[in-house]
């Protein structure tokens, strides 16, 4: 399905915290084309939730060029258009909920990008049945359990129809049927996506290539070595045993 046309480029990437003189990312480099399907596994603080508010323009880098559809971002205005385009799914559920209701938060994409008031509340009810939740509808959001608000962002991401899915730890709080369900949609998605997980089965479920993060950059698949006891290492660099 990749057709090498560009969809997300970083080139040479730099970025600290304010206040903070440690590169979280350094020098990095990452290609997603038409068609990626990528995992990213890498250890707690390597800097993928950073990567992802950069690809957004949440984070403004100190060097280097983001290129989003070939088009290179460098400015708020320049991010705007591109966020509509991109669905992030933040790592934290409560950063992407906001409206009373259930149905509110996940009408609240359809309304912005012009659809009017019916079609928005038909296409968030489509996208909650989809992921069989339409039971929540009316639920109050901020009194949803944490798979529930789960699935709930996703279903908010979902229903605006993003060309591309970036996805910070998807699963987390998921039980294991919510979880095949989520593999089952992703594969039935004909669309570029990056999804950051930390649990191997489903990324191998649900990707063609796994990329890693080491010292601010990305590993290529090429670079790691990626197996079932649920973590990362360059090719040789670690030598163990596998039993
Ligand atoms: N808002 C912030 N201000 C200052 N430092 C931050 C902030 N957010 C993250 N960091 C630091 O940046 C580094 C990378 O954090 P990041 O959240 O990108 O890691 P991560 O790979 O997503 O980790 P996890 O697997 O735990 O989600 C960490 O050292 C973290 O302490
Ligand atoms: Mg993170």
């Amino acid at each position: 399905m990749t057709d090498n046309s560009s969809v997300i480029k970083l080139k040479d990437i730099s970025y600290s915290y304010p206040g903070s003189n440690t590169r979280v990312l350094d020098h990095l480099n990452l290609e997603v084309n038409k068609g990626d399907r990528i995992g990213m596994m890498a250890p707690n603080g390597s800097g993928k939730t950073t990567l992802l508010h950069t690809i957004m323009g949440l984070c403004k880098p100190e060097s280097g060029t983001i290129e989003v559809f070939g088009k290179q971002l460098k400015h708020e205005k320049d991010f705007l258009p591109v966020r509509s385009k991109i669905g992030l799914l933040f790592q934290d559920s409560d950063d992407q909920l906001f409206c009373p209701t259930v149905l509110d938060d996940v009408a609240f994409g359809p309304l912005n990008l012009g659809f009017s008031p019916q079609d928005a509340i038909d296409t968030a009810r489509n996208t909650l049945e989809r992921l069989g939740i339409q039971i929540l509808e009316q639920s109050v959001t901020h009194r949803l359990s944490g798979g529930q608000k789960r699935l709930v962002a996703l279903a908010a991401v979902l229903a605006m129809e993003p060309e591309v899915l970036l996805l910070d730890e998807p699963t987390a709080g998921l039980d294991h049927k919510v979880k095949e369900k989520l593999i089952h949609i992703l594969n039935s998605l004909d669309i570029s996506y990056f999804v950051i997980s930390h649990e191997f089965d489903f990324a191998k479920a649900v990707t063609d290539k796994i990329y890693s993060m080491e010292n601010g950059k990305i590993l290529t698949d090429d670079e790691i070595h990626i197996h079932r006891h649920e973590h990362v290492h360059k090719h040789g660099k670690h030598p163990h045993n596998h039993k």
